[in-house]
């Protein structure tokens, strides 16, 4: 689904004082983008999701997903978390599931479906602590995509695996989007997967939060990592990248 992003000001109160966390937020995403998300630690990047999310409406201005004005959850968006928060009493059909009916023949078919799609078969049974973080991981997207939602929000959703198992889970990620036309928005602090999957890249800056820069990626997908036009596009969000972040020493050095 589309989405339509229009917020002017978000803040949270620190002690006395107002903090303006997300400033001026102005986004159009279309039907089945891909929109990665990549900016400083405390730039705002979970803050946005939440409220695209419905999980927080405490802010001026407006976020639309197709017609409907966003101010609570609702079945459009899933949602992905950086830790997985899965129920460690309940296998991993039941989890998928949540709190619709296994019994019932078209749940339990989704179910199955989906635990083909995260390439989970022989898994159903098994409760999360039998699982590896991949694992797990892969069980909270099927569970997020269970309702088929027209947006999927992940906020660093793979950040806590290692290299390999990381590189999994964009394949997973990338077919789920290329088979379905979930319009899907990534928050992540790895540039080359936000490269790797973005249609756009938004470059978020810091104090306050917001768009640094929107970078367009028409690579077609899959996409090769070692390409030179691959290589040469990472460069120049890295250096977006590099500008956006105070703490940078690449850029203290080059001023
Ligand atoms: N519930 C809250 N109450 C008060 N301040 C908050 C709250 N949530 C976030 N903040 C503040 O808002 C700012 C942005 O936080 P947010 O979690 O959105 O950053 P982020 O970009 O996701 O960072 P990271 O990359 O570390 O996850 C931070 O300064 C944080 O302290
Ligand atoms: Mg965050």
């Amino acid at each position: 689904m589309e989405i339509s992003i229009d917020i002017r000001n978000k803040s949270f109160a620190k002690g006395q004082r107002v903090m303006t966390v997300l400033d001026d937020i102005h986004l159009d995403i279309d039907n089945g983008e891909f929109i990665t998300i990549i900016g400083p630690s405390g730039c705002g990047k979970s803050t946005l999701l939440k409220i695209i999310a419905g999980l927080d409406s405490d802010y001026e201005g407006s976020v639309q997903i197709g017609k409907r004005a966003v101010n609570r959850p609702g079945i459009e968006q899933g949602f992905v978390f950086q830790e997985h928060r899965l129920f460690p009493w309940l296998t991993v059909e039941e989890n998928i599931a949540g709190n619709l009916p296994l019994k019932k023949a078209a749940i339990r078919k989704k179910v199955d479906e989906l635990i083909d799609i995260v390439r989970l078969r022989g898994f159903a049974k098994a409760y999360p602590k039998e699982l590896s973080g991949g694992m797990s991981q892969r069980v909270a997207i099927a569970r997020a995509l269970l309702r088929k939602p027209g947006v999927l929000l992940l906020d660093e959703p793979f950040g806590a695996l290692d290299a390999f198992t990381r590189r999994h889970l964009q394949e997973v990620l990338l077919q789920i989007w290329l088979e379905t036309e979930t319009t899907m928005i990534l928050v992540t602090h790895d540039l080359d997967e936000s490269v790797y999957l973005g249609n756009r890249v938004v470059v978020m800056g810091t104090h306050p939060g917001r768009i640094q820069r929107l970078i367009r990626i028409d690579l077609p997908f899959p996409r090769q990592r070692t390409h030179p036009s691959f290589q040469k596009i990472r460069q120049n969000v890295l250096q977006e990248f590099e500008s956006a972040d105070e703490f940078s020493l690449v850029r203290q050095q080059n001023q």
